[in-house]
């Protein structure tokens, strides 16, 4: 009889579980995963970046025949309409298609899936649904929350969360967006284009924290021009529901006189935290770190030897595609190779329109970093104006920008605010894992015409000049 009911069991079935799992059990690991949620997929898949995406695409198409920005391309609509819940069940129908793939897939791939929630019983056993399960490895991957804010407290009613407002079913006449980071500026431009009137309350004096300065400041204005009504340097202190109406109590960040703030709608979206309560980890000897976070080695196992962790409950940027190549790594690790990801090279992406996407150092961390070497950088800027395709179908709001070490030209970073920045970053990110040269870039014949064209004329501007400006 085998030693332990499994060679590898995850907790958590989201992006960075369910692809440790597939992957285990491909290298030939007898794996479990545990999952609380009806579903499979994770906060992304449920709530998370499908269902967002799901909402941005419809409400960008609604906004454009609705609000006849396409009347100059000589298409006129009359009589356009919003069906809301048309928008959600068509939402639904993409999330649940793609939870069920994740279910097909366990199954072709032999992971068992273990329906309830975990916690530790010990290093190498848990407790699901009242049945304890041993294995050689357990792997962490329970993810992140929404981090609540004192004062203000979340009734998926009036005062929602990023869940929400994934579900909101009327267009609010006034929302007041909490945090201008990724959730609020993302789900913020899909009422926004419904037809709501979108205020953002950021504490910071800047949107879009962590992020180029120059780019912070372009969305900013691009945003605002869309009708966003952003109040930077301001923080709320409390909030009181009543008759279907929220008032909040806003003053500024460095303190000041307050004043109230009348919604239909409130958004909290002031970051996530990682999800640990209940799992029992003092039972497994492990510790999270002042942040809430579970720490990991080279290899991400913590503290504890064959106990892994991966995702948002550890360090790094909360994104979808870096819990998955943890999570692939972390399984291979598992299995006795090694496990490669480049943390330096993760690209982000907002997607709002246009999209703001970035890959590596910004331009102040960049300067830091020469600095503190003594070397110095240099950077190529190329606006969407100029590019023919951009210019073509009209979508000329942003700019590429290529960071490059100084003597070795090495690409340190690049930033793209463009209509499919989203898209355009792949290559850069490519680029940057290749340990390309800005002059790689820019010798690199790119097709015509493309947007990506952009990112070659930046990266001509490295060193060069551009030939469109
Ligand atoms: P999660 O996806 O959070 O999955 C963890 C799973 O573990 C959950 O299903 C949870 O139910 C389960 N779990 C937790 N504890 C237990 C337990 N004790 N027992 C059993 N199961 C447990 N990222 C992107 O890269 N791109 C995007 O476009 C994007 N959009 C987003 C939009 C929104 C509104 C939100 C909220 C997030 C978005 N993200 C996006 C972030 C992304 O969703 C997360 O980074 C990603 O889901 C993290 O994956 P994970 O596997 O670490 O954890
Ligand atoms: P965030 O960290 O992106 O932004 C939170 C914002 O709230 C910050 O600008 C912060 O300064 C501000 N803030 C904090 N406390 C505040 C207060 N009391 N009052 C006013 N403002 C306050 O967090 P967000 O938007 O909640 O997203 C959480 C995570 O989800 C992000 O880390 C992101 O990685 C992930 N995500 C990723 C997406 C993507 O990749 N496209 C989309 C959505 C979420």
């Amino acid at each position: 009889m085998a030693e332990h009911d499994y060679d590898l069991i995850v907790i958590g079935a989201g992006p960075g579980g369910y692809v440790a799992a597939i992957r285990a059990a491909q290298l030939g690991l007898k794996t479990a995963c545990v999952e609380s949620r009806e579903t499979l997929g994770g906060t992304c898949l449920n709530v998370g970046c499908i269902p967002s995406k799901a909402l941005l695409h419809a409400s960008e198409m609604y906004h454009e025949a609705q609000s006849g920005s396409l009347a100059k391309f000589g298409i006129d609509f009359k009589g356009v309409s919003l069906n809301l819940d048309q928008m959600h069940a068509e939402k639904v129908k993409a999330v649940s298609e793609l939870t069920g793939g994740i279910e097909f897939l366990f199954k072709k791939n032999k992971v068992d899936w273990l329906k309830g929630r975990a916690a530790f019983t010990s290093a190498n056993s848990i407790d699901v649904a009242g049945k304890n399960y041993t294995a050689k490895n357990i792997m962490v991957a329970t993810g992140s929350s929404v981090t609540p804010l004192p004062g203000v407290e979340i009734d998926q009613k009036v005062i929602v969360d990023s869940t929400g407002a994934l579900a909101l079913p009327k267009v609010p006449k006034h929302m007041v967006v909490i945090g201008g980071g990724v959730i609020g500026l993302e789900l913020g431009s899909v009422w926004l284009r419904l037809g709501a009137q979108v205020t953002v309350v950021e504490y910071l004096d800047q949107i879009l924290p962590g992020m180029d300065g120059e780019v912070r400041k372009e969305a900013a204005k691009i945003f605002k021009k869309q009708g966003f009504n952003l109040r930077m340097g301001t923080k709320v202190t409390g909030a009181t529901v009543k008759g279907g109406m929220a008032t909040l109590t806003v003053e500024p960040s460095a303190g000041g006189a307050s004043e109230t703030i009348e919604a239909d709608c409130v958004l909290v979206a002031i970051g996530r935290r990682p999800n640990t309560d209940g799992l029992g980890l003092e039972k497994a000897g492990l510790a999270v770190n002042a942040r809430g976070q579970i720490e990991i080695g080279h290899d991400f196992q913590t503290n504890v030897p064959g106990i892994y962790a991966i995702g948002d409950v550890c360090p790094g940027p909360m994104l979808a595609h870096k819990a998955e190549d943890e999570g692939i790594a972390a399984a291979e690790f598992v299995a006795g190779l090694t496990g490669i990801v480049n943390h330096d090279v993760i690209p982000g992406v907002v997607y709002t329109y246009p999209e703001i996407a970035s890959v590596g150092l910004t331009e102040e961390e960049a300067k830091e970093h020469a600095s503190a070497s003594g070397s110095e950088i240099k950077v190529g800027k190329f606006p969407m104006m100029a590019n023919s395709r951009a210019k073509t179908n009209r979508t000329t709001d942003g700019f590429v920008k290529v960071i490059a070490d100084a003597k070795t030209d090495r690409v340190l970073g690049v930033h793209i605010i463009a209509s499919i920045a989203g898209s355009m970053i792949a290559e850069a990110a490519v680029a940057m894992e290749f340990g390309a040269t800005s002059e790689d870039i820019a010798y690199t014949c790119h097709a015509h015409p493309t947007h990506a064209e952009a990112l070659k004329e930046a990266a001509m501007a490295v060193t060069g000049k551009p030939i469109h400006m």
